[in-house]
């Protein structure tokens, strides 16, 4: 029996998975994860070798295509990613028309979103080679769109970057040139910005990345489903938590640092708050990603000489839970979001630009998810539901009700 004729000789039965904790959607031949042991691989290779080893422009190529580039196909493609660094001056004339308090996650997805409209040949896209050119004006413009959307924030010009430079140091100078500076990135910013762009850069099938593939399973173009997975990202229980963590440790270190009192509030049901930067829907174990991350804190920290009380915070919160049965009962161990935070306020990112940060380092893996998609001909996705509501009932006219 082939699972799409299930139905037909099941009486019509249908499995009902909120929140899809035990259902898939596709196969994937990208990243594997187990989250029992904590592991997680992008196309084989261990997220820890990535995140020492590599940088995140052959770790986007590697996820996409499947293999890591040699030195040929990097420089090819980080060319064909710097000639479409330009994007149509007519989109600041949209970022001009938000507020400055506009939400940075609003302000990119419209953004990318919008960029269909001027790269109309991106949008119905079918053969490798559309894709390829679709896929290399993404990861060229995107990062534009990333510094505007900073930049715009804090009323400094928007400029272009600098095709002499790496693609993530190329980044860190559009978002942080001053006017009329001769700028110059810290390696350290540098390296720990790579790392962290690395980390995030796929997790298989989670909210945003389902998000990109069902709305690239109708057609629409690979702008508009990125759009969408944005949108998803932007939520507190997925890449928001980055945002919610900081602020979070913020407000227990206003109150005096008592993080013995959140932990009571995270466990009481009748309290809505929850310990944000904790838990997962797939590792029960330690998040790998969080176990690196928390070194590179203290390394990053150390290195820009920034001290920061947050830091000790979080990391009592840390050896509190795990001597906490609630929290070791459940599994719920500090993931990704946890420490990500304090690392892009050291390095002088605001804290409502982090969702975005997290959104440049998933593109890649939203890329190669949608591009995997579509070369496996994936049907439209269209989940069934088990209907709730009334029978049927004769319409009343408006004064018989
Ligand atoms: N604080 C307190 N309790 C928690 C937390 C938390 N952070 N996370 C889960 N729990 C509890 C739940 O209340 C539930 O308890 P119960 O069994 O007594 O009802 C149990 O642990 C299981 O939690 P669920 O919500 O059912 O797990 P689910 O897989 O649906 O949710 C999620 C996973 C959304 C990540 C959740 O752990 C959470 O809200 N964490 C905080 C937000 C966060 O950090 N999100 C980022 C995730 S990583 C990422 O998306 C990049």
């Amino acid at each position: 029996i082939k699972i799409n004729n299930l139905r037909g000789v099941t009486d019509q039965v249908i499995t009902l998975d909120p929140g899809y904790k035990n259902t898939g959607s596709c196969t994937s031949a990208i990243t594997f994860l187990d989250g029992d042991k904590g592991i997680l691989r992008y196309r084989g290779y261990s997220i820890e070798e990535l995140a020492e080893k590599a940088d995140f422009l052959e770790v986007a190529f590697l996820l996409i295509f499947g293999e890591l580039p040699n030195q040929v196909q990097l420089d090819k493609f980080h060319a064909d990613i710097k000639s479409q660094s330009v994007v149509d001056e007519d989109v600041k004339k949209i970022l001009d028309a938000f507020p400055k308090s506009a939400h940075p996650m609003g302000v990119l997805a419209s953004l990318t979103s919008a960029l269909t409209a001027f790269n109309p040949s991106s949008v119905n896209v079918n053969s490798e080679e559309e894709m390829y050119k679709a896929i290399v004006k993404i990861m060229g413009k995107f990062p534009v769109l990333v510094a505007w959307t900073l930049r715009k924030k804090q009323g400094l010009p928007l400029d272009y970057g600098d095709k002499n430079l790496g693609y993530v140091e190329n980044v860190l100078k559009m978002m942080f040139k001053q006017p009329n500076e001769d700028y110059k990135h810290d390696p350290v910013m540098i390296n720990a910005l790579d790392k962290l762009l690395i980390l995030h850069a796929d997790h298989e099938q989670n909210c945003s990345t389902s998000t990109v593939r069902i709305v690239g399973s109708s057609h629409a173009g690979l702008f508009a489903s990125l759009s969408a997975g944005i949108s998803a990202l932007w939520g507190p229980l997925h890449g928001g938590a980055n945002q919610a963590v900081l602020e979070m440790l913020e407000a227990i270190k206003a109150d005096g640092g008592d993080t013995k009192k959140y932990m009571a509030k995270a466990k009481d049901k009748d309290d809505p708050f929850r310990l944000m930067g904790f838990g997962h829907r797939v590792y029960k174990n330690f998040d790998p990603r969080a176990k690196i991350i928390k070194k590179a804190a203290d390394e990053v920290l150390g290195e820009l000489g920034v001290e920061d009380p947050i830091l000790d915070i979080a990391k009592g919160l840390e050896r509190e839970a795990l001597e906490d049965t609630y929290f070791v009962d459940r599994k719920l161990y500090p993931n990704v979001d946890f420490y990500s935070g304090i690392i892009y306020r050291a390095m002088g990112i605001p804290v409502d630009m982090f969702t975005v940060m997290f959104a440049l380092g998933r593109l890649p893996g939203w890329i190669a998810q949608w591009r995997e998609m579509r070369l496996n001909k994936e049907p439209i996705g269209r989940p069934r539901q088990i209907y709730t509501g009334e029978t049927y009932r004769p319409f009343k006219a408006i004064n018989e009700r």
